[in-house]
């Protein structure tokens, strides 16, 4: 990796001083206010204790939900705090402001070995449009700059790119290396055969990632519904399901270019609407009848793939293949992330390119069966598409 990291730091660069750490802590809650899913939080923790036993204190910035740049009681970072504090067995404080004077003053009064996790970067107007004072203001809160934010990394914010003006050095932290190393090295140099699973709504969402995808891999597997707008490019009834029509000559274009690479679902598990699975059938890809819409891959088209990602080396997983929230449309996602545990434990290297294949993961309880499952959405999504990471640009270098 070309990026600095925390080991990169010397002792002297560490004991004493304030690391200011910008982390993913963009959870879900649950009804009562408590913190549902605490993946993000647990998976910075390495980072956090790191920088701690190195004789540092660190100071955590963060955002939660998409406040409009001013304070809002449901954005507060409280309910994360609450949880950290019950993750990590440290000293750890929580300040109601991000940046000024009483935040400089909380960060200067922190022990080594103590961490303070400041409010909601995005209740301040000046984060999201990466505001050069706003940037200056956030570098005094720290004697270097981390960055562990692997899931915000495609956003160029005062606190995720415009701080590093100000505050250096600017490094990347355990998870974001572990990030960039899964994903940049299953894109760099894979062990063959490489699969990529994508699935999901919409081909027009994707289609940045495919065309990156397919000159690298010897498969490319597709599911959810944007394989419907692939079979109506290939003259195939879709009943309901479905379809972007402005997409389909980009499909068909696809389809030609991509030759035998390209993998499509040979049959689909209909029904009359997305909450009448009671009233599910498997048929043939083009026997989709009117009236009736593709809510999952069909069995014949899970077991095909799953033989294939139980074949593979590697394996890159991004979007389901069908409802999976909604049984029995789960049938064809959960095939695909038992399959992928299957190859893990034959050796291959699996990654799961998060958002809605790790929730799926998640739910399979399959997590600790994978060799990574990444904490991005749309930042695991871009950096597969190659663009460049402005969290990750703004860094230093080796
Ligand atoms: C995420 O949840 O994917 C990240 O935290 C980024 O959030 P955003 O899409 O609101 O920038």
């Amino acid at each position: 990796m070309n990026t600095k990291t925390i080991r990169d730091l010397t002792p002297a660069e560490l004991q004493g001083q304030r690391a200011l750490v910008r982390v993913d802590f963009n959870v879900p809650l649950d009804g009562a206010g408590k913190v549902a899913d605490d993946t993000r939080i647990t998976a910075a923790l390495p980072t956090i204790t790191t920088l701690l036993d190195g004789g540092a204190s660190v100071v955590l910035l963060a955002h939660f939900g998409r406040p409009k740049g001013a304070p809002e009681a449901k954005y507060s970072l409280a309910p994360v705090a609450a949880r950290l504090k019950e993750l990590l067995p440290r000293p750890v404080h929580f300040l109601d402001v991000t940046v000024g004077a009483r935040a400089v003053e909380a960060t200067q009064n922190l022990e080594p070995g103590e961490v303070l996790l400041l409010e909601n970067t995005r209740f301040l107007p000046g984060e999201e449009k990466n505001d050069e004072s706003l940037s200056y203001e956030m570098a005094q809160l720290g004697d270097f700059y981390v960055n562990d934010a692997f899931g915000a990394a495609h956003r160029a914010h005062a606190s995720t790119a415009g701080v590093t003006k100000f505050c250096r050095p600017a490094v990347a932290g355990l998870l974001m290396e572990k990030e960039l190393a899964y994903l940049g090295g299953a894109l760099a140099a894979p062990e063959r055969p490489f699969v990529a699973i994508l699935g999901g709504s919409k081909i027009s969402g994707k289609i940045d990632v495919v065309e990156a995808l397919l000159p690298k891999v010897d498969s490319l597997l597709i599911g959810g519904a944007m394989a419907c707008t692939f079979f109506r490019a290939m003259g195939i009834e879709t009943g309901t399901s479905l379809v972007e029509p402005d997409r389909l000559d980009m499909a068909k274009e696809l389809l030609a270019r991509a030759g035998d690479k390209l993998v499509l679902p040979i049959d689909a598990t209909i029904a009359p609407a997305m909450d009448a699975g009671a009233q599910a059938s498997a048929v043939a890809r083009d026997a989709i009848p009117a009236g009736q819409a593709m809510f999952d891959i069909g069995p014949a088209s899970a077991a095909e793939y799953a033989a294939i990602v139980e074949g593979a080396k590697t394996v890159l997983w991004n979007g389901p293949m069908g409802v999976f929230e909604k049984p029995p449309f789960d049938a064809g996602t959960f095939a695909v992330a038992n399959a992928m545990a299957k190859a893990t434990a034959l050796g291959a290297t699996t990654i799961i390119g998060g958002g809605d294949s790790a929730a799926a993961v998640a739910e399979a309880g399959l997590e600790s069966q994978m060799s990574h499952v990444s904490t991005g959405g749309g930042a695991s999504l871009e950096f597969l598409e190659g663009k460049n990471l402005p969290g990750v640009s703004a860094l230093d270098a080796r």
